[in-house]
This record gives structure tokens, sequence and C-alpha cells, in this order.
């Protein structure tokens, strides 16, 4: 089995890079890449690890953009990229968190008073106390978390950090949205970048999105030839939505990737569907062999 898509705490993942190497291990992954959100950290950890005695698998560098395209946030995947051109780029300088706690607070005190108006309680004192407290998912977390707003919650289609997020946070339509967009990158910086890095872009998680027009979507990034591929089998794609993306890529020639989006414990690492999809090298055939794996450097520390 196979796994393209992990983040560790290096973005919004609950592992470190050493503990996602033993958990795949445990897995019997034969090849994993770790995507974390315009941050490739996790290779500089790698270089740190003795990679060979925890994990017995293939790693292909990668990472996982944010851009912005009509005015929403969308990710983009890129396999086998080089490193050094990508720590260069603007994006990976930025890194992850490019906001304050300021910025956030200001954010939560938003959301706040958009609670007040549509009557959802919260935590009165909720704060953010670091600059990786985002301020939606601060309240979306405390808000949950109070029985008496389920069923506005309910009807609002929120029951968890990513239906608060794409449904509402970046839903132009939504009380809840805020235009987040304004530092983003758009599509072509994006996929540019990955393809001067000597890697592969593949749209990420399609349907994760809620768009009606996402096939409309995929369609234009297809045929101005910007994408390689697409994350066809992820965490939440369902098997229609999976057969479809498969189809659609078999159809146009595009390339396939698969990855859990692995984030937390109850997430499962190597399938996609909610764990009902196992992720098989097959999946990557006609492409794998014509990326580079990740190997430590002649500068690293364990392998000198
Ligand atoms: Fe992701």
């Amino acid at each position: 089995m196979i796994d393209l898509h992990i983040h560790t705490v290096n973005s919004d993942g609950d592992f470190t890079t050493k503990e996602i190497l033993e958990k795949a291990e445990l897995k019997k992954l034969k090849i994993i890449s770790i995507t974390d959100h315009n941050n490739i950290n996790a290779y500089r950890d790698l270089e740190e690890i003795d990679i060979f005695s925890t994990y017995s698998g293939k790693i292909i560098p990668g990472v996982e953009l944010e851009f912005c395209y009509q005015g929403r946030l969308f990710d983009m995947l890129g396999y086998g990229i080089d490193l050094d051109v990508m720590r260069k780029s603007e994006i990976i300088k930025r890194g992850f968190v490019h906001t304050t706690v300021d910025k956030e607070t200001s954010i939560l005190n938003h959301l706040k008073s958009i609670c007040d108006g549509l009557q959802i309680c919260y935590t009165q004192d909720l704060k953010i106390n670091s600059a990786h407290n985002m301020a939606n998912d601060v309240l979306l977390d405390d808000i949950i978390g109070y029985e008496e707003n389920k069923a506005i919650l309910d009807s609002l289609g929120i029951y968890d950090r990513s239906t608060f997020y794409r449904k509402h946070f970046c839903e132009p339509s939504s009380p809840f949205y805020i235009d987040n967009t304004q530092n983003a990158c758009d599509v072509y910086y994006v996929t540019s970048l990955i393809h001067k890095a000597g890697g592969k872009a593949f749209f990420a998680h399609p349907f994760v999105y809620g768009l009606d027009n996402i096939v409309s979507i995929i369609d234009t990034f297809r045929e101005e030839g910007i994408i390689d591929g697409i994350e066809c089998c992820h965490r939440k794609h369902n098997e229609e939505q999976i057969n479809f993306l498969l189809g659609y890529c078999d159809q146009y020639g595009l390339l396939k990737s698969g990855g859990s989006d692995f984030h937390i414990e109850k997430h499962c690492l190597g399938y996609a569907n909610r764990g009902k999809y196992a992720l098989t090298e097959e999946i990557i055939d006609d492409w794998v062999n014509d990326v580079p794996f990740f190997h430590p450097s002649s500068k690293s520390k364990k392998y000198k």
C-alpha cells in the first residue's frame, strides 16, 4: 500500500516526522509522501533521523501548496520536487504560519460577533494563544462543545473543523466568511513552481471543496495544461467520486494519485474513502518511476 498525502507537526498534523515513519512502517506502506502545507521542513527532519532503520519503504519528496482561484482557496500537491529549488521559493520561505496572534484575535472577535447574531453560544473569554491557533479552528472547537448549539450547527452543515472552514469560513455567501485570499498565490505560480522544481503537480482532493462547478475547474486546469494529475483517492472522497476521477484521468491522460490526508490518529493511513478504500501501488504505477525518491543529502548528520 501507499499514502501520498500526509501531514506532520510542521504544518497542521499531530505527529512528528519520525512518528509518521514509524506509523508507515507499522502499516507496511511501501511508498509515502509527506506533504505539509506550504512547508517542507519534514525533509529537514529526515536528515536528522536514521530513516533506514525506522522505515523500510520509499519516500517521494512532496508538498501541498495553497493557491487562490476565482476568489477561493484550493490546494495543489507537488511530488518528486527538488527540495533545494522549493526551499528558495517565496511561498516556502513564508511557511505554513503566515499570520499573527493579533490578526487571528481580530478574526476571532469578528467570528464571535457573527455567533452573537446567530445566537450561537461560545466561551466568552475564548482567545488566541499563539499564531498556530487559527481563529476558525479555535472557535469551531469551542462552539461544537455546546449541546445547545447542535441544532443550529446541524442546520448550517457545520460538523467539524473542515465543514466550518470549507462551507463557511472560505465561502463568500456565509456570514462567517473572511476573505483570506489576499496573500495567496495563484494557480499558475504554484504549478510552475512545482514544475521548476522538477515535480509533478496534482490537483488535491477536488471534491473536498464542496463546489458544484468543480469538474469545470478541473477541465480548465487540464485544458491549460497546468496540472499533471489529480488526487483521485482521498480520505473524504466516496467510492463514486473516486471512480469518477479515476475514469476522468484515464479518459484525458492525466496521472492519478491517492492519499489519506493524514493529520490525526483517527485518520486511516494508507486508505481513502474514510478507511474503506485501500491505496494500492497500481494507482501510481505509470508515473512513480519518473520521480526521484528522497535520499538523505551528503550533508546529513546521520549519513556523512
Ligand atoms: Fe492535506
